[in-house]
């Protein structure tokens, strides 16, 4: 893999693309929605100097060979809907992971699935990938039925798998393998 290249990808009605700054309102969206900013690294601040700088560490993951974090963008109007991120930290054992968000006002209509689908089938064409996860808190139905819908299978729980808020939380363990 060449961590230096970002693809754009097509996720219809969305495409996955590289953030840019004119994403700022997506991203102080987000940064409204306390669970994503408790979860993710999007600030809970929400000013423009801070979601400049998240846009900036989006680019330098790329960099840094963490992973690859795509704006999940509508294809028509190139408006940025939420963000998802193929994450690299264990490719040494062969395994990647996803996360994502989609700003409050834009969900529900197949955005996460959508792009779910469409890069967890890319991930899986990469070399010295074989198997994606997800980590889902068992609350969260909107996630865990993206990630069905996206060829994820549910593997069990893990207990206490994270802190979250101060708080141990068991998280649902989703994996998706190559087609055999
Ligand atoms: C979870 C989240 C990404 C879903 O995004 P979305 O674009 O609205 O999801 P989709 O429109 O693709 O919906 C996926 C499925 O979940 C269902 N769904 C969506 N929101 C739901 C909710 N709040 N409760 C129950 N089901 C829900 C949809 O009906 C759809 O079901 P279907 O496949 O059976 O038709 C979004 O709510 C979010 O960003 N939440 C905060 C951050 C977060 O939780 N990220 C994931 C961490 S693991």
């Amino acid at each position: 893999m060449n961590p230096l290249e970002q693809p754009v990808l097509v996720a219809p009605p969305y495409r996955l693309r590289p953030f840019t700054a004119a994403d700022v309102p997506v991203v102080q969206e987000a940064s409204s929605d306390p669970p994503i900013p408790a979860i993710t690294t999007v600030p809970a601040s929400g000013s423009r100097q801070a979601a400049l700088a998240f846009i900036e560490r989006q680019h330098q993951r790329l960099v840094d060979g963490t992973g690859y974090s795509f704006a999940i963008a509508d294809s028509s109007s190139d408006q940025a809907v939420g963000q998802i991120g193929l994450w690299l930290k264990n490719l040494s054992q062969g395994r990647a992971s996803i996360g994502y968000w989609v700003a409050p006002s834009h969900r529900g209509k197949g955005a996460a699935s959508s792009a779910l689908g469409a890069l967890a089938a890319w991930g899986l064409a990469q070399p010295g990938i074989h198997r994606l996860e997800l980590y889902v808190e068992p609350w969260n139905e909107g996630s865990w039925r993206a990630a069905e819908r996206s060829g994820f299978v549910r593997e069990g729980t893990m207990r206490s798998w994270l802190e979250i808020g101060g708080q141990r939380k068991d998280m649902y363990m989703y994996s998706r393998l190559p087609a055999r």
